[in-house]
C-alpha cells in the first residue's frame, strides 16, 4: 500500500465533493505553517525561541487574555499570519494572541474563508520540554461580506467547515476533520510531508481515564465536585470502579490522547474568576476540538449543552469544557443538569 500523503488524502477529498478547491488550499498552507513552527519549536535552547517575550517598551508582553506571551506564542502566531495572508483563500483571520481579528492585506485577493486558531497551545510547557500544538478552525465568511470584522466570526461550532490541529511531541502530527471523520498524520521529516497514519480515528465510548487539574477542585460547582468525587471514589464508591488520571496541561496533548485511547478531558467552570466562565476558548480551543471528537465518534459539552451549538457572543469567549468518551461524557452531563 503506497503511503497517503496530507495532499493526496486533500485531493481525494475534493473529487468526492467533500471540500472545495479553495478550502484545500487554505488546508495545505495551515500545515505548511504548522511545519515551520514545528522546527521553530524544535530548536528549543539552541534557538532564540525559549522564554518570555517582551513588549514594546520594554518588561513582559501580556496578551488580550492576560497572559504573558512567550516568545513561540508570538513567533507561531506571525507564521500562521505570513503563510495565510497571500493565498487568496481567506477573508480574515483571528488568533488568541490577538484582540481583534486581522484582515487579509490589500496587497493580497481575499476569499470566503475565515480561520481562527490558537497558534500556541500549552504554552506553559514550552520552557520545561514537553509538548504543545497549534489548534484552528476554519468557518465561512458570511455572504457579501467583503471586510470581516469580529461579529462575523460568531458563528457557532457546528458551522465550522474544517478543523484540526497539530501537534509537537516526540513526532508532530496534524489531526484534521472536515466533517467526514477524524483524520491522523504523522510529519515524516525526511521528505517533509503529513502522511495519513490514522484514518477515521474512534474513540472508545467508555473509559476508565478523566484529565482534569486537581488543584481547582475547591473553586469547582457542586456537580462537578461530585462528579469527580465519585471518579476518585473509583470502586469503592457508586460508579463502582476504579478511574486513572492524567493531565499534559496543553490540550492538544490531551486531546490526542483521548483520539488514540479514549477518556475524558474536562476544564469545568471555577470561581476562582467569576467574570471567567471556565478557561478554554470557544472559538479556537473548544469548538476545533469538539468537532474532531465528535467526527470520532465522542462527544463534547459545557457540562450542560453541546459546545457545538453555543451561539457565540464575542471572539475570545470562555466556556466550561468536558470532552471525549462519549458514554462518560453524557454521564458528566447528566450530573450538572440533575443538579440545575
Ligand atoms: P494556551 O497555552 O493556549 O493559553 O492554553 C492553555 C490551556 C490548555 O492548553 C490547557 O489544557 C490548559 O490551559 C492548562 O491549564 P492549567 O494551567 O490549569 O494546567
Ligand atoms: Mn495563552
Ligand atoms: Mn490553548
Ligand atoms: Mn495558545
Amino acid at each position: 500500500m503506497p503511503s497517503i500523503s496530507l495532499t493526496r488524502h486533500l485531493i481525494e477529498e475534493q473529487r468526492s465533493g467533500h471540500v472545495t478547491p479553495d478550502l484545500r488550499l487554505l488546508l495545505e498552507v495551515v500545515a505548511r505553517a504548522c511545519k515551520r513552527i514545528s522546527v521553530a519549536v524544535g530548536k528549543g535552547a539552541l534557538g532564540d525561541v525559549l522564554g518570555e517575550a517582551a513588549a514594546a517598551g520594554g518588561g513582559d508582553s501580556i496578551n488580550v487574555q492576560g497572559e504573558a506571551q512567550k516568545k513561540l506564542d508570538v513567533i507561531s502566531n506571525e507564521i500562521l499570519l505570513e503563510a495565510n495572508a497571500w493565498g487568496g483563500h481567506l477573508a480574515a483571520c483571528a488568533s488568541e494572541e490577538m484582540e481583534h481579528c486581522q484582515q487579509i492585506p490589500d496587497a493580497f485577493p481575499r476569499g470566503n474563508y475565515l480561520l481562527v486558531f490558537d497558534p500556541l497551545d500549552g504554552s506553559s510547557n514550552i520552557d520545561i520540554n514537553a509538548s504543545v500544538g497549534t489548534i484552528f478552525s476554519v468557518l465561512r465568511c458570511p455572504e457579501g461580506v467583503s471586510a470581516a470584522q469580529d461579529h462575523d466570526f460568531l458563528q457557532a461550532g457546528s458551522t465550522q467547515v474544517a478543523a484540526g490541529y497539530c501537534l509537537y511531541g516526540p513526532s508532530t502530527m496534524l489531526v484534521l476533520t472536515i466533517g467526514h471523520g477524524t483524520h491522523a498524520f504523522t510529519l515524516d521529516r525526511e521528505q517533509g510531508s503529513f502522511v495519513l497514519t490514522t484514518g477515521h480515528m474512534r474513540i472508545p465510548a467508555q473509559t476508565r481515564e478523566f484529565a482534569i487539574n486537581m488543584s481547582n477542585q475547591r473553586h469547582w460547582e457542586a456537580p462537578t465536585q461530585a462528579y469527580v468525587g465519585d471518579l476518585l471514589a473509583g470502586q469503592d464508591g457508586p460508579r463502582g470502579q476504579d478511574f486513572n488520571m492524567r493531565w499534559v496541561a496543553a490540550m492538544v496533548g490531551d486531546v490526542h490522547r483521548i483520539l488514540t485511547r479514549g477518556g475524558i478531558f474536562i476544564y469545568p467552570w471555577d470561581r476562582k474568576d467569576p467574570a471567567k466562565p471556565g478557561k478554554l476558548r470557544l472559538m479556537y480551543e473548544a469548538n476545533p476540538m469538539a468537532m474532531l471528537v465528535e467526527q470520532a465518534g465522542g462527544a463534547a459539552t459545557n457540562g450542560r449543552t453541546r459546545i457545538l451549538d453555543i451561539a457565540p457572543t464575542s471572539l475570545h469567549q470562555r466556556v466550561p469544557v468536558f470532552l471525549g468518551s462519549k458514554d462518560e461524557v453524557e454521564t458528566a452531563t447528566r450530573y450538572h443538569l440533575q443538579h440545575d
